[in-house]
């Protein structure tokens, strides 16, 4: 750093102002590549620190949500993993269907709503490891954020901003009673698998 004032101090007026415009232009560069919009429609993109469940430093697209298949109708799930990699299983009584946990406002990872006024979110002790599981309200808000307190409904449409964009459907397949969630395909909102089929209702 202090190589690069001495170095801004030693050039001339002209030369100075044409460095900082062009450091200030790839600063600006920077920024805009964290928040362009992920192949899921998301404002997150990879490598943005999202403000939310930040201490499991594992970056995947595709998680593995144990068990998943064995959620009855209006049950669901989150597994997170980090901010960028945080899912929803869901069950209705069309059949599972997989949602991005991750907010779409600023990418904080979303919790399952307990109870009609979703005050009381559910949240795991070790969001790393197990996933949370809950019932879905059949109206109205199933996910919260804890950030600035959007919330979306079990189909992952905003129920309350300051999220604009819906929480993405995402693509969903079981290897046994486990769920693979592929994180960047994303998938239209009526897609439902039933066993290992996927069907559009
Ligand atoms: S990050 Fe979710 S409401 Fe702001």
């Amino acid at each position: 750093m202090r190589c690069l004032l001495g170095k801004v101090q030693a050039m001339s007026e002209m030369d100075r102002r044409r460095f900082l415009l062009s450091t200030a232009g790839t600063v600006l560069l920077g920024c805009a590549g964290k928040t362009a919009r992920s192949s899921t429609g998301s404002p997150c993109a990879s490598g943005s620190d999202g403000g939310g469940l930040g201490y499991c430093l594992v970056e995947r697209s595709k998680l593995t949500v144990p068990g998943a298949h064995q959620l009855t109708v209006g049950e669901a799930t989150i597994m997170a993993i980090d901010d960028q990699s945080a899912a929803i299983v869901a069950r209705d009584d069309q059949g599972h269907y997989a949602l991005s946990a991750t907010c779409t406002h600023a990418c904080c990872t979303v919790t399952l709503c307990a109870g009609q006024a979703c005050d009381s979110p559910v949240v795991s002790e070790n969001d790393c490891a197990l996933p949370k599981k809950g019932l879905l309200p059949s109206r109205g808000a199933a996910f919260l954020c804890p950030c600035h307190g959007s919330q979306f409904t079990a189909d992952g449409s905003v129920f309350l901003g300051p999220a604009r964009v819906p929480l993405p459907a995402v693509a969903l397949e079981f290897v046994g009673d486990d769920a693979i969630v592929d994180l960047a395909t994303p998938v239209p909102t009526s897609i439902r698998v039933r066993g290992t089929t996927a069907c559009s209702g």
